[in-house]
């Protein structure tokens, strides 16, 4: 049987590959599937190309997994690649909620059936808006999402993570030459 994973994946988390991975021994095929709307780009940090790019970097390994993009709605998708199981996954209970809804709604509009899958959790909370926030500031993401995001975002914020760097050596020889004195 095959599935679908939709999202936004700006980028893919760690939670993400999680929850993939797990989809992948279950069913025989899984696409990934980035939806887009072209009225929502500046929303995004990373471009549709670049979001792509990233998850088939990061799928790369798996045999049965395959990258796609749709602009519209997931139903008209479904119908089109004539798939009708959709995956996503649950962190935490506050997922829940939104995620009923809009699997109530799916089926309601192109009985597609939806399948949820918890990711372990030590990624309750990671979330890509997360990853970025902290990735604008330079801090280590690199637990977070698998090596092409990371990849990404250190280059889209070259210069902050540059600045953290120098800063980072800065006080390590501020320290080395203060035990210097000292010893
Ligand atoms: O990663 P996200 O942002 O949680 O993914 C949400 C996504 C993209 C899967 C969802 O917003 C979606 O399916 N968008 C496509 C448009 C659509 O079908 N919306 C109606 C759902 S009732």
């Amino acid at each position: 049987m095959n599935a679908v994973f939709p999202g936004s994946f700006d980028p893919i988390t760690s939670g993400h590959m999680d929850v993939l991975t797990r989809a992948a021994k279950i069913f025989d095929h899984v696409t990934v599937t980035v939806m887009h709307n072209a009225r929502k780009t500046g929303r995004h940090l990373f471009t549709l190309e670049e979001r792509l790019e990233i998850l088939r970097e990061a799928t790369a390994h798996f045999g049965n997994v395959s990258v796609d993009s749709f602009g519209g709605l997931l139903v008209d998708y479904m119908r089109q690649q004539q798939k009708s199981i959709i995956i996503r996954g649950l962190r935490a209970v506050s997922d829940y909620e939104y995620e009923l809804q809009i699997a109530h709604l799916n089926r309601q509009i192109g009985e597609v059936e939806t399948v949820f899958i918890m990711a372990a959790t030590r990624w309750s909370f990671v979330s890509s808006s997360m990853v970025r926030e902290i990735a604008s500031y330079g801090a280590d993401i690199s637990e977070m999402v698998p090596r092409a995001s990371a990849n990404a975002l250190r280059r889209i914020h070259a210069d902050v993570y540059a600045e953290r760097e120098a800063e980072k050596v800065e006080t390590q020889l501020r320290v080395d030459g203060g035990m210097g004195e000292r010893g």
